[in-house]
């Protein structure tokens, strides 16, 4: 018998549904909200009002492009958190009303778990265990996936988030939301060493992005002053410093943690793991290390439906169902 699952994914500003039929993705269907790029920055109120006119048109692509109807579904999956309120409570709601209506199990999925099984959408899927950076807009952290659903954080952000980090700076240079893709594309003309950012000592696996951002910020501030085109004669040289110090904070952690744990089987997920310069250096570091290393296609590093499918057609082996009781948790640890 075929296991057909359906999956919701709401957790921030992308709307997502995804098929997935005997563990094999067969869609991945998202509306991206533009809304928020005028506000600098996701508002939440707009992103949960978005999701709610998006979450049918959405849903309905998914089982129309997989030829599936709804009473052949054996299942459906939610993102449960972390992620806003507003917007969890959408993809959360209409999961349970369908899961009640179809009288089939309803599936809770944890976002970072997601986005660590994004490796086993596709070929090559990494052995376990394998250690991967998690590199997002909310999270930052290295975990060593012992099982598909036995994960374990070795490492995590103190503070801000990679991707709040290359927000943030995009922010300052004048960049529009989400500036991480502006960054990473304008500073392939730049030269990473033409501004030195100082180094932040985090002990163990741990990260701080907040004073990198702080020190990007007294740099352009003081250079503006001297020179009021600072910023737009030398936008190449800042994107790329400020990347490359990012990125080479990420790897140096990665790399510890390789070490720490022997594992050689690594992989980068979350929005972040779309950057161009993180993907190639990753490959050199690997190159060095004799690691396996698995970064998962540009459609499935981003939020998406599809990783929330693959970890619910894991949970579904496991008969792990959820009651319909259950409610969105923000703040949710792995
Ligand atoms: O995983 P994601 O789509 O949403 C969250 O769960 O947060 O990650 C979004 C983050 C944003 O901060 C965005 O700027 C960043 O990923 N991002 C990038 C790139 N593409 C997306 N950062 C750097 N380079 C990129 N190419
Ligand atoms: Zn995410």
């Amino acid at each position: 018998m075929n296991i057909n699952i359906l999956a919701i994914e709401s957790s921030c500003d992308e709307t997502s549904a995804a098929v997935v039929i005997n563990g094999k993705v067969v869609n991945n269907i998202i509306a991206t909200q533009q809304i928020h790029e005028k506000y600098g920055g996701v508002v939440p109120e707009l992103a949960s009002r978005a999701h709610q006119q998006n979450i049918v048109p959405v849903v309905q692509q998914a089982l129309f492009d997989a030829n599936i109807s709804k009473r052949a579904l054996h299942a459906v999956a939610f993102t449960k958190g972390p992620g806003l309120l507003g917007s969890l409570l959408v993809g959360a709601s209409f999961a349970k009303s369908l899961a009640q209506a179809l009288e089939i199990p309803l599936i809770e999925v944890h976002h970072m778990q997601a986005h660590v099984l994004s490796h086993f959408i596709e070929d090559p899927k990494p052995n376990l265990p394998y250690l991967c950076l998690t590199a997002s807009g909310g999270h930052t952290q290295i975990i060593q996936a012992n099982n598909y659903l036995d994960m374990q954080i070795l490492g995590e952000t103190k503070d801000d988030a990679v991707g709040e980090a290359f927000d943030k700076a995009a922010k300052l240079l004048g960049l529009p939301y989400p500036g991480g893709p502006m960054v990473d594309k304008i500073a392939r003309e730049g030269n990473p060493q033409a501004f030195k950012l100082p180094d932040t000592e985090v002990p163990g696996l741990d990260f701080s992005f907040s004073g990198i951002k702080t020190a990007f910020l007294y740099l352009l501030r003081d250079k503006q002053r001297e020179t009021p085109d600072f910023i737009k004669n030398n936008l190449a040289d800042l994107c790329a410093s400020i990347q490359d110090k990012l990125i080479r904070m990420l790897l140096d952690k990665l790399e510890a943690a390789s070490l720490q744990t022997g594992i050689k089987e690594i992989g980068i997920a979350g929005g972040v793991s779309a950057n161009s310069k993180l993907r190639e250096e990753l490959k050199t570091m690997g190159a060095k290390n004799g690691w396996k290393i698995y970064t998962p296609s540009l459609q499935y590093c981003t939020d998406n439906a599809a990783m929330v499918a693959i970890a619910a057609h894991f949970k579904y082996k496991e008969g792990r169902f959820s009651s319909l009781d259950i409610s969105p948790t923000p703040r949710y640890r792995l």
